[in-house]
């Protein structure tokens, strides 16, 4: 994968926005869904465990365009519900607030090679209530589909910029996972700018999560964000 990737998806995205305005600004408001369209896509929200006696829940915040991230956030939030935890999986977009929770899990679909703005939002938003408690980040993303050093090394830079913009937030743990690409949950215009993306980095449609390793890594979590707090 070439370095230019970020700045691709910069001028891509770009293009789409520009195509949106040009279009509505020319009158052509029928052209808008090419660009906005969201096909068939669900943001999954649920509750697993019993409360325990100090009331403590955990948090599992996600930020997904396609879904498929909730799924890898409910996954793990079932694991820590198996550890004896009480959880309470939410599209980051409909939390409220952090009353109530002991320890938070946050994590997001890699977009233009960093998490996406609603996730990066949500951490700098609550970063002081976030930096005194048990906090665990998680991605899923493309590059990890390829089994390369190279992929591996660049998957490791994603959370630079979360890192420079709320470095008093510390992670007691970082997830990275291969994700899915799926057109039919693409917009028009996405499918169209990730079919060629794809093509130039050599990966087909499919899903690529790795259920195993996200559970080991909850397993593993459960104990770091314990802290006696959750
Ligand atoms: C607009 C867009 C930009 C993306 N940018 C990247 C990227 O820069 N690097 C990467 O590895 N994956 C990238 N991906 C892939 C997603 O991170 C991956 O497909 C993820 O599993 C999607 O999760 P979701 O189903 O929750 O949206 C991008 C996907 C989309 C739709």
């Amino acid at each position: 994968m070439k370095d230019r990737t970020r700045r691709e998806f910069i001028i891509d995205s770009a293009k789409i926005t520009g195509a949106a305005i040009g279009a509505a600004t020319l009158g052509c408001e029928f052209l808008l869904p090419l660009a906005s369209e969201a096909a068939n896509v669900k943001f999954p929200e649920s509750n697993c465990g019993v409360e325990n006696e100090n009331g403590h829940k955990v948090l599992v915040a996600y930020a997904s365009q396609c879904g498929s991230t909730g799924e890898v956030a409910e996954a793990i939030g079932e694991v820590l519900c198996q550890g004896g935890a009480t959880v309470e999986t939410k599209w980051v977009k409909t939390v409220k607030d952090l009353n109530g929770y002991g320890a938070v899990i946050i994590g997001s679909a890699i977009h233009k090679s960093q998490w996406m703005p609603e996730a990066t939002e949500f951490v700098t938003n609550n970063q002081h209530i976030l930096s005194k408690l048990p906090v665990a980040f998680f991605l899923t993303c493309l590059t990890l589909s390829i089994p390369t050093e190279k992929a591996r090394r660049k998957a490791m830079t994603f959370l630079d910029p979360l890192y420079a913009e709320v470095p008093q937030v510390k992670p007691v743990s970082v997830g990275r996972f291969a994700g899915v690409l799926d057109y039919s949950k693409l917009s028009f215009m996405y499918r169209t700018i990730m079919k060629r993306k794809m093509k130039k980095w050599g990966i087909p449609e499919g899903d690529y999560r790795d259920w195993n390793a996200i559970r080991s890594w909850a397993k593993d979590i459960h104990f770091k964000l314990s802290d006696g707090r959750a």
